[in-house]
């Protein structure tokens, strides 16, 4: 087996990875080894697909805007479970990155006096939220790419799939990774190790998430013994395109866009009166929900899906096509339908996973046992839970927390590479050699049962039983199915057994994470006996912070799914009754 040797390894190449990647190659004056190690080529990192932008306050001089009033929506957003310390950090560090992305050249939309606009998004008292046109991830990833190629102590590992994480005496050890062309098994060593590998909204099958969504350095942290923070809480975007599930921004309803039900209402009017369509996501979600639960929703004719309009027929053209140019485009080529001259029909999706790795305000992992922090190791973006956005995220508060952390993280890796030491006895490569086995067994099973199958129905248990609105028995039947499932993954049979570019075994391990991670999401989802965000218990309508104020830890012990609790961190707003 091929052994590597960094000082640090990046897995995952979205933004979060790619911003630590520079920001700990300056802060080490380029002299730390750093691979990042990425399942994808790094361009096609879901973070390309990111939309309507990037909040933070860049002109409190006569906007009335105010750092702290960003903090405050966040935390209000969050249905008061995003931990406040948390919450400051994100404020406070978001303008300073939206103008490093300035620097590094993302072509950012612009006001006539040349100041960086910023578009209103849900929630936010204020327009906040700086973008370009409807691509801003795409500009974003684009221009960190260019940074990081050309920083000569950065190797980026495309298309190396990660099988394990290896730990030793509660520090980080190792990584094995596959290369995708060859299937040849690689034990990356190092002193520390950053996850960004992003979310795991594909544990449903109507996301607006790329198919690569599967949450692998979630799903191998927990492997690890590492605990996960606040699964249940899955953020349903609410205008994702019928029947494809492709994205429609937020900023469609910032720009103007109206929600329409069947009857022509403008339906948010009942559900939150002065913030209408720019309400949070999930009470925007809830309130389609409710409007087709109502009857009020149009059917799609070949799949029966049911939806609400969303309504851009009064933005003027210019604007269309100068701020939505590819909602344009992708309403035209998807559905053939010009979103100036008809609505687009539209339900929430599965988008965001609020959840994640149990970080520190740093962003440092905690240990298993919960006692500090995990030796060498950093969970930045989507996959890492640092709580900023608690029970519900506000739109385009996810492109400025990967960048914060991404700055904190790599900020932080040269001072603790340069005090510690690879861990490199003979055993890291026994342990390596032994997940090599692991995967040539899975490759070589016998089995009977179709991966592809086992994902449909995992989807399919999770778009049913586990979507806007949760039910007791819903929920008890959806942990049924995915026992089952769970079961008969022991059983799969990998079509193909070659060695380039085995597709087939890459889905089935991802199906193995997305496994994973359904059953610590419903486990999490079925305990919280209340409404919080995005977790609403038909039967518990309401908040409950006497009883559940409180974050969910899950570990995995005896390879089962084993819950406690965490305080939540309120430094500055007690919480109160959320009204919009
Ligand atoms: O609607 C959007 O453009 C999505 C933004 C986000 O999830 O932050």
């Amino acid at each position: 087996m091929e052994v590597l040797d960094y000082d640090a390894i990046i897995l995952g190449s979205g933004l979060g990875g790619l911003t630590t990647a520079i920001h700990a190659s300056l802060k080490g004056q380029r002299k730390i080894r750093i691979a990042v190690v990425t399942k994808l080529h790094a361009m096609r990192s879901h973070s390309v697909s990111a939309e309507g932008g990037i909040s933070g306050v860049l002109y409190p001089e006569g906007n009335e805007d105010t750092k702290e009033l960003h903090a405050y929506d966040t935390v209000k957003g969050s249905d008061f479970l995003a931990d406040q310390d948390a919450v400051e950090i994100l404020a406070n560090g978001a303008p300073e990155e939206i103008r490093f992305y300035d620097h590094i050249g993302v072509s950012w939309n612009r006001t006539d006096d040349g100041k960086i606009q910023q578009r209103p998004f849900g929630g936010m008292s204020i327009p906040r939220t700086a973008f370009a046109a409807d691509k801003t991830g795409f500009f974003m990833m684009r221009a960190l790419y260019d940074e990081v190629v050309g920083l000569s102590n950065v190797d980026i590992f495309h298309e190396h799939f990660a099988t394990s994480v290896i730990m030793d005496g509660g520090k980080f050890a190792g990584l094995t990774a596959f290369e995708l062309a060859n299937r040849q098994m690689k034990l990356f060593r190092a002193k520390a190790c950053v996850i960004a590998t992003g979310g795991c909204s594909r544990v449903y099958g109507f996301t607006t998430t790329a198919h690569s969504s599967t949450g692998d350095g979630i799903a191998l942290a927990y492997r690890a013994g590492l605990p996960l923070k606040d699964m249940e809480f899955v953020q349903f975007h609410p205008t994702a395109l019928v029947p494809s599930g492709i994205l429609i921004t937020e900023a469609a309803r910032g720009e103007g866009g109206y929600l329409r039900n069947n009857r022509g209402e403008r339906f948010m009017e009942k559900y939150a009166k002065s913030k209408m369509e720019l309400a949070p996501r999930d009470i925007v979600s809830r309130a389609i929900v409710t409007e087709i639960r109502d009857g009020k929703g149009y059917t799609h004719e070949e799949t029966g899906m049911q939806y609400v309009h969303l309504d851009l027929t009064h933005l003027d053209a210019k604007l269309l096509d100068e701020r939505l140019p590819m909602i344009k485009e992708l309403s035209i080529k998807s559905i053939n339908v010009d979103p100036h001259d008809e609505p687009l029909p539209v339900r929430p999706a599965a988008h965001f996973t609020m959840g994640g790795i149990n970080v520190n305000t740093q962003g440092q992992i905690i240990s298993g046992d919960g006692s500090g922090t995990a030796g060498g190791m950093w969970a930045v973006g989507e996959c890492g839970c640092v709580s900023v956005h608690g029970a519900n995220r506000l739109g385009s508060n996810s492109l400025s927390q990967c960048s914060v952390w991404g700055r904190i993280a790599g900020d932080a890796l040269p001072g603790y590479i340069s005090k510690s030491s690879t861990i490199a006895d003979a055993s890291l490569l026994s342990r390596a050699e032994a997940e090599e086995k692991r995967i040539d067994a899975l490759l070589e099973s016998r089995g009977s049962v179709n991966p592809y199958d086992l994902q449909a129905r995992l989807q399919k248990t999770m778009d049913d039983l586990v979507y806007v609105y949760r039910k007791t028995d819903e929920l008890a039947d959806a942990r049924k199915a995915i026992t089952q499932i769970r079961s008969e993954y022991a059983n799969v049979f990998i079509a193909d057994k070659g060695s380039e570019f085995n597709s087939n075994l890459r889905d089935a391990l991802e199906i193995g994470n997305l496994i994973d991670l359904a059953e610590v999401i419903v486990e999490g989802a079925i305990r919280r006996k209340e409404s919080r965000g995005a977790h609403a218990m038909v039967e518990f309508p309401k908040r409950d912070d006497k009883n559940f104020l409180k974050h969910t830890i899950a570990v995995r012990k005896d390879g089962a799914v084993n819950l406690s609790y965490l305080p939540v961190s309120i430094t500055k707003w007690q919480p109160v009754e959320r009204v919009y």
